[in-house]
C-alpha cells in the first residue's frame, strides 16, 4: 500500500485535504501526522478517523527522529506539507514560534525526507516533497481597480479576462517574493529551502501559493468564523483600518481538490498559484456575511450591521492580494467550482448548523478530543 504523509492534517485546510485523500484512495494510506497546537483539532477529522487507511500521530514536524521513524516503518513516498503556523496577528506578536514551525520545521521534514529516499535503493524515483505556501509571500499589491466596479468577480474562467482587461495586477508564479509580515516571511523562507532541496540534491517538490482559503472547520480567529460566531452572539465585529483591504477568496474544498490534481498530475519543481480570481474588500464582503447570517438566523437582514467597529489597523496590513492562477488552469484543468456568494451561504450554514462544534472550541473544550479518542500520554 503506497502512504502519503499529511502534516497539519488536523487543521483547517489539512482536515480537508486528509478527507478526500482517505475517502478517494482508499488503497493509499494516509498518515497525518500533527502536533495539535491550539489550531488542531482532531474533530473534524470524526467522520474518517475509523477508516482503515488513516493513521494519526502526534507529533512535531521539528523533531527529526519521529519524522524520519514515522517515514520508515510506513515507508512513506510522498508527502504534503501543510503543517504551520498560519495567523498573521499571531505572527505579529510571537515570530519565533513562526520561525520555528514554519522554517525549521519545513527544513527538519525535507532533511527526514532527504535521509530516508537516498537510503532507498530506488532513491527519489517515485517520491513527491509537495510544500502547500500562501499568496502572502508575494507581498502587497495595489488597489488598481476603477472606480465603479465593483467587488465581486465572478468565479468563472472568463472573469479571469474580465479581471485582467482593466490592467490590474495579479501575482504570478514568477512575481518577486517581497514578505512582509513575520507570517509571510517564515512561509517565504520555507519555499525556498524546499526549492534548494530540488536544486541541491535532486528531491522531487513541488510548491503551491494559494490565496485566502473560507469554509467548514476554521478556527474562529480567522475573519469569517471569528466575524460568523460574533455575529450570532450580537458582539462587536473589529475592522481594521477602514475595511479597504482585499482579499481573494477561495473555498476550502476547491483548494483541497487542486492539491489532489497538483499532487498527481503537476510537473515536478514548478509553482502553482491557486486562487478564484474573486477579490473582496473587506468592508463589502464583512456586509455581505452579516446579511446572509442575519437572513439563516431567522433576523432582519442586515439588523446587525450596526455591529460594525472599526479598530486600529493591523501592524504592516498588506493592502491588496490577488493571485493569477492561469497556469493551474491551463496547465491541469483545475478551476474553482463555486461562486463566492453560494460559498458563503454554504459556509455560514455549516457554522450555524454546527455551534456545538464552534462552542467546543472558543470553550477549549476541543482539546480533550484527543485523550478521549487516544488516551493520554
Ligand atoms: P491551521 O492553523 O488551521 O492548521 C495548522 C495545523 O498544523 C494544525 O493542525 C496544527 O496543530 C499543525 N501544526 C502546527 N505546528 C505544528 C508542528 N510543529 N508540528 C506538527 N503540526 C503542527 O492552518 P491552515 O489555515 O489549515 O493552513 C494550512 C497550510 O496552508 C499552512 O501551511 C498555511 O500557510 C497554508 N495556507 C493557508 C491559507 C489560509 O487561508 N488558511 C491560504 C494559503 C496557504
Ligand atoms: P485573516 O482571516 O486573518 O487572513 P489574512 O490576514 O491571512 O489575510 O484576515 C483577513 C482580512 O480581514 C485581513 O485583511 C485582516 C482583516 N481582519 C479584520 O479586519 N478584523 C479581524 O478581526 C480579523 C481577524 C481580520
Amino acid at each position: 500500500m503506497k502512504s502519503i504523509l499529511i502534516t497539519g492534517g488536523a487543521g483547517f485546510i489539512g482536515s480537508h485535504v486528509v478527507r478526500l485523500f482517505v475517502t478517494k484512495y482508499p488503497d493509499c494510506r494516509i498518515v497525518n501526522l500533527d502536533k495539535l497546537t491550539y489550531a488542531g483539532n482532531l474533530e473534524n477529522l470524526r467522520d474518517v478517523e475509523q477508516r482503515p487507511n488513516y493513521t494519526f500521530v502526534r507529533g512535531d514536524i521539528c523533531d527529526f527522529e519521529t519524522v524520519v521513524s514515522l517515514m520508515r516503518r510506513h515507508e512513506v513516498e510522498g508527502i504534503i506539507h501543510l503543517a504551520a503556523e498560519s495567523h498573521v496577528d499571531r505572527s505579529i506578536r510571537d515570530p519565533f514560534t513562526f520561525a520555528r514551525t514554519n522554517v525549521l520545521g519545513t527544513l527538519t521534514l525535507l532533511e527526514a525526507a532527504r535521509r530516508c529516499w537516498e537510503e532507498r535503493p530506488e532513491g527519489y524515483a517515485g517520491k513527491l516533497f509537495y510544500h502547500i505556501s500562501t499568496d502572502e509571500v508575494y507581498g502587497a499589491l495595489e488597489l488598481t481597480r476603477p472606480e465603479g466596479v465593483a467587488s465581486p468577480f465572478t468565479t468563472t474562467a472568463s472573469s479571469a479576462e474580465h479581471h485582467l482587461a482593466y490592467g490590474e495586477e495579479f501575482f504570478e508564479e514568477t512575481t518577486r517574493y517581497a514578505p512582509h509580515s513575520p507570517y509571510s516571511a517564515s512561509k517565504a523562507s520555507s519555499d525556498h529551502f524546499v526549492r534548494a532541496y530540488h536544486d541541491t540534491y535532486g528531491m522531487p517538490t513541488l510548491v503551491t501559493n494559494c490565496s485566502n482559503n473560507y469554509g467548514p472547520c476554521q478556527f474562529p480567529e480567522k475573519l469569517i468564523p471569528l466575524f460568523i460566531n460574533n455575529i450570532r452572539h450580537r458582539r462587536p465585529l473589529p475592522v481594521y483600518g477602514r475595511g479597504e483591504n482585499v482579499r481573494d477568496w477561495l473555498y476550502v474544498e476547491d483548494h483541497a481538490r487542486a492539491i489532489d490534481r497538483i499532487f498527481h498530475h503537476g510537473r515536478v519543481a514548478e509553482t502553482y498559484n491557486i486562487g478564484g480570481f474573486n477579490e473582496w474588500k473587506n468592508i463589502d464582503l464583512i456586509r455581505l456575511l452579516v446579511r446572509t447570517t442575519d437572513r439563516l438566523l431567522g433576523r432582519r437582514e442586515g439588523e446587525d450591521l450596526d455591529l460594525i467597529t472599526f479598530v486600529e489597523d493591523r501592524k504592516g496590513h498588506d493592502l491588496r492580494y490577488a493571485i493569477d492562477s492561469r497556469k493551474l488552469q491551463r496547465e491541469l484543468g483545475w478551476e474553482p467550482s463555486l461562486q463566492f456568494e453560494e460559498g458563503i451561504e454554504r459556509t455560514v450554514r455549516w457554522y450555524l448548523d454546527n455551534q456545538a462544534w464552534m462552542d467546543r472550541v472558543t470553550s477549549g473544550a476541543y482539546r480533550t478530543y484527543y485523550e478521549e479518542m487516544y488516551g493520554s500520554r
